[in-house]
């Protein structure tokens, strides 16, 4: 089984995949996507998306992180493609699956599912321009209104060579609206030979196996449930028995744990992001809420703080005993 941290704008940024990967259970990671329009974008944007670049192209626990790039232009996603590729970086996934009206307005991500001959033309085009060692993914949804073009999309990924598919077991349309339909990625499960990744509400181990037995697939792409859940992928691995490249079996994080990840987070944000520090650790806490009820009461207390100081203040404590009979 292999366990793919997801790529997500404006959250999994560098920094929270050092910390993920850190606590461990994950074999990739992908970046946020980068927008491909019609030039070949220089070394830093590439860099600043993705500052594993600079250390060999992996995090600091050693974890690889692909470059996602999303675009509709075939020629100028290989060029694109190419600089990655030069730049060191492990390996290049492709989106197909952002549902953003401006990024679909301006033909990238979700919409190219409308169009599955566009999609094997950019797979190929990437998979001829680099290194034939250089892995080439593509991570796509259901489809764009409906699923009823899924087939011709996956088998046009396969045919153009691609290393590897990931599928968001939803259609544009759905959003990120429960449920995802695992069972739909059995469709393509059937039809190609081509390594299949299952993504789409993940939360919890039992989730794990129901999206598994249901779509078919072994390897497991996890996003927002990493985010509630910090020692997700752990904790699936110890569910299922299989250690994984860290090989650590942990007990659960408890909230304590959590909320020293929160402050050492901060303190980097504070150091390397500061204009974001504030609302991505808000950002944090709000999809630990789902997981730790503390998070709930921490947030509260810190929504209305708009500056990171009396925030690290507040994190570095140890919890408020008594609180929840408080409120
Ligand atoms: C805030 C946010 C940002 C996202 N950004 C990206 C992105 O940059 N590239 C991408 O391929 N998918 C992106 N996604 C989709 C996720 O990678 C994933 O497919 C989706 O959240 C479903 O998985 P989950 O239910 O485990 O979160 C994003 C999702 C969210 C919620």
């Amino acid at each position: 089984m292999r366990l793919i941290l997801a790529p997500m704008e404006g959250v999994l940024d560098a920094a929270m995949r050092a910390l993920l990967t850190r606590i461990g259970g994950y074999d990739r990671c992908v970046t946020e996507f980068v927008r491909i329009t019609n030039q070949q974008l220089p070394a830093r944007v590439f860099q600043r998306h993705c500052p594993e670049l600079l250390h060999g192209g992996c995090t600091a626990a050693g974890v690889p992180v692909y470059v996602q790039l999303l675009g509709g232009d075939p020629d100028c996603m290989a060029l694109n493609a190419r600089t990655v590729e030069a730049l060191g970086a492990p390996g290049i996934d492709l989106n197909f699956g952002c549902p953003s009206k401006t990024v679909n307005r301006n033909d990238g991500g979700s919409t190219l599912l409308r169009e599955p001959e566009r999609v094997h033309r950019i797979v190929a085009s990437v998979r001829q321009a680099v290194s034939p060692t250089t892995p080439v993914t593509a991570k796509i949804r259901l489809g764009f209104y409906d699923s009823s073009l899924l087939e011709d999309i996956a088998c046009g990924i396969e045919a153009a060579q691609a290393s590897e598919l990931c599928i968001h077991a939803r259609t544009r349309l759905d959003g990120y609206r429960p449920p995802a339909y695992w069972e739909q990625i059995r469709r393509v499960r059937a039809l190609v030979k081509l390594p299949l990744i299952a993504n789409g509400e993940i939360w919890t181990p039992a989730d794990a196996r129901s999206a598994q037995q249901e779509s078919g697939c072994v390897d497991l792409m996890l996003g927002r449930g990493a985010l509630s859940r910090p020692d997700l992928a752990l904790a699936i691995r110890r569910d299922q028995a299989q250690p994984g490249p860290a090989a650590t079996y942990r007990p659960p994080l408890c909230w304590p744990q959590i909320q020293a990840l929160l402050h050492q987070h901060s303190e980097v944000m504070a150091r390397n992001h500061p204009r974001y520090a504030v609302s991505r650790i808000k950002q944090w806490l709000t999809y630990l809420r789902r997981q730790y009820p503390e998070a709930e009461q921490l947030f509260q207390r810190l929504k209305r703080l708009p500056d990171i100081h009396p925030i690290q203040q507040i994190l570095a404590l140890p919890e408020p005993q008594g609180l929840p009979h408080e409120q």
